[in-house]
């Protein structure tokens, strides 16, 4: 494997580069398991997505080895929908039901996600916040990231949101989700996700990143100036980031800035 340490004024970041898919969803859950082995009751920041699709699995897998529980663990969902009901098939709660929580020792009381039918926005909101407060902040957030550079639902603007909110979905990512509905006009045009104050406020975030489609904005989102147009950039700033990427995904920034340390 290959890595590339890089650090900017208050902000380190470190990119492991995989041959592939599967090698970097083994990559990410090596990380997500050091941090449940070194602290059983973990808060995780958990994203949805298809890039964590494969960590998701390989932790079930060594989950049902023996080698990790989930037992006192607890985690705060990135973002939901906004009207979707838990269990509507497309809703974030389904998501990560079907794709972790189902599988693994994990106790639902411990498990947050915002909650899509709150009929008041600034209710919901509040409560959320004061869930992370309660848990005392995220351990470790994992994120994936958007085209337009979006982590969570924190999409590009003018300036990035502190809190917890509710957003309008731009065009883009409701072309790039539609894949998971049937059609784009099933698509909630609002959702719910948590800001960028507690994702900066995380102890350790890991990234987790494929497919070729996605490089040109990993080079401008941690290559480039940090700007609310492309809300990822604002990582640049924390002490603790790791990136894991494949191939495709890497191809631009290892162009330009070669991946150094052998291992
Ligand atoms: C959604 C989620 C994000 C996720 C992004 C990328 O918009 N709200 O948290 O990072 O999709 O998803 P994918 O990994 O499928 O490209």
């Amino acid at each position: 494997m290959t890595e590339q340490r890089y650090e900017k004024i208050g902000g380190k970041m470190r990119i492991l580069y995989s041959e592939d898919y599967y090698n970097m969803s083994r990559q990410a859950a090596n990380i997500v398991s050091a941090q449940i082995i070194a602290k059983p009751n973990s808060v995780l920041g958990l994203p949805t997505g298809t890039s964590p699709m494969g960590m998701y699995k390989q932790l079930i897998e060594w989950y049902k080895k023996g080698d990790l529980s989930f037992a006192k663990v607890k985690t705060l969902n990135l973002d939901e929908y906004k009207g979707f009901n838990k269990n509507h098939p497309n809703s974030y709660f389904r998501f990560m039901y079907d794709n972790l929580f189902k599988h693994v020792n994990i106790d639902l009381n411990n498990v947050h996600i915002p909650n899509g039918l709150n009929e008041s926005i600034i209710n919901e909101c509040e409560k959320y916040n004061k869930i992370i407060e309660l848990l005392g902040g995220i351990d470790l957030q994992i994120l994936g990231i958007g085209h337009n550079g979006h982590i969570g639902f924190n999409e590009p603007g003018e300036s990035l949101e502190k809190g917890t909110h509710c957003i309008k979905l731009s065009q883009s990512t409701k072309e790039a989700n539609k894949r998971f509905f049937n059609n784009i006009d099933e698509m909630p045009n609002y959702a719910y996700t948590v800001g960028i104050k507690a994702i900066l406020q995380a102890k350790k975030i890991l990234m987790v990143v494929n497919g070729g489609d996605k490089k040109h904005i990993l080079l401008d989102a941690f290559f480039g100036p940090i700007t609310p147009a492309i809300p990822a950039s604002i990582l640049q700033l924390h002490a603790n980031l790791v990136i894991c990427g494949d191939k495709s995904s890497l191809e631009m920034i290892i162009d330009k800035f070669p991946l150094s340390v052998e291992r």
